[in-house]
């Protein structure tokens, strides 16, 4: 364990928003998470595994944690699964390779997302067809009051669209220590995304497997989000609202081209398409912007303010209620 401060987070975010804090520790055992437990267990702590998806808006005051926990371990095998934990401070894109050099599928859908595996489950990660929770099997939480370490299951961790337990009631309450994922030896691979299907046909794969899966998400990633390396922004910014059925029936008689998609409670609308139609795709003031090639990503050209991107999302809130009478979620965390 080892604590510094006062530093910039600016190389710590993954919007490369320059805001200061004043202590930082970093976690690299077990041993550490503890002793920082027992001795700072009355703060608020600000977790930061790879800072994507949080927008800082002024200077963090508290105590800052460094997750950088590591380790992937197979803890149980059958015939056909393989039960895979993975300390919170792995970066997520390394559990998902090194899953797909072994031939483990589930996962390889999930390619190439920012952040950590700590915390995948809080916002139950998904792309390209494939939710978190498909695979999940537990997690190790360190209740940062009490001190003790609990197992959530999946049906604890309470997951729905972008959403699970660590973002209601639990939210601050504890440092997720482990992930256990339940990856098949014999993968059926999910193409059912558009996108997913046309890369593939065009690079004249019929038969897929978890590797090709994995390569054309990474592409299709890279032709449409900026990297992070290069233009700040924290992936989606906003959640896809889900509207009742009748709503979006009466959205589509005004909009004919409004896209569509079948959700569990109700219907998903893209928000990216709700803030192109608003006019906002490719916008830029000063250093902030929404980016020209997926209108849900926010991104900070070079030296924007927290507050900036912050104004900018209000901004676009405003304008798609006002136009199609949906309220947009954010789903950066701000700071
Ligand atoms: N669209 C537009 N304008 C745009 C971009 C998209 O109108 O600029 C419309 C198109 O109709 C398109 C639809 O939106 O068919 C959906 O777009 P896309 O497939 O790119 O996905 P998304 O709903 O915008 C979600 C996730 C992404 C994930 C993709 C792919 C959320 C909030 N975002 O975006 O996740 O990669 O699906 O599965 O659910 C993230 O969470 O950070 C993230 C990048």
């Amino acid at each position: 364990m080892s604590t510094t401060g006062p530093i910039s987070l600016k190389p710590f975010n993954t919007f490369h928003i320059d805001e200061s804090a004043r202590v930082c520790i970093e976690i690299h055992r077990r041993e550490d998470l503890l002793q920082l437990q027992t001795t700072r267990n009355q703060e608020p702590w600000y977790i930061l595994g790879g800072g994507s998806n949080v927008l800082l808006t002024q200077p963090v005051h508290g105590l800052v944690v460094f997750n950088r926990l590591q380790g992937i371990t197979c803890i149980r095998e059958d015939e056909t699964h393989v039960w895979i934990q993975a300390a919170s401070g792995v970066i997520w894109h390394d559990l998902v390779m090194w899953c797909v050099e072994r031939g483990y599928g589930g996962i390889e859908n999930l390619a190439l997302i920012p952040g950590t595996c700590g915390a995948a489950p809080i916002q139950n990660i998904g792309a390209y067809g494939v939710e978190l929770t498909a695979v999940f099997h537990e997690l190790e939480a360190l209740d940062i009051q009490g001190g003790n370490i609990r197992l959530f299951s999946r049906e604890d961790c309470r997951f729905g669209y972008r959403d699970s337990i660590f973002k209601q009631e639990a939210k601050g309450l504890y440092f997720i220590v482990s992930i256990t994922l339940c990856l098949s030896k014999t993968p059926r691979v999910n193409t059912s995304y558009g996108g997913l299907q046309q890369v593939l046909q065009e690079r004249g794969i019929a038969h897929p497997g978890i590797r090709d899966v994995a390569d054309a998400v990474i592409a299709i990633r890279q032709s449409k989000l900026p990297d992070p390396a290069v233009t700040g922004n924290a992936g989606s910014f906003f959640k896809n609202p889900v509207v009742l059925n009748e709503l979006a029936e009466a959205l589509k008689r005004t909009y004919p081209d409004m896209p569509l998609f079948d959700a569990a409670q109700g219907v998903k609308i893209p928000a990216a398409w709700l803030i192109e139609q608003c006019g906002w795709k490719g916008y830029r003031s000063g250093d902030a912007g929404v980016h020209p090639k997926q209108a849900l990503v926010l991104v900070n050209y070079g030296n924007a303010k927290g507050e900036a991107i912050f104004r900018l999302s209000e901004e676009i809130i405003t304008s798609v209620q006002q136009r199609f009478n949906i309220l947009l979620e954010r789903e950066v965390n701000i700071w």
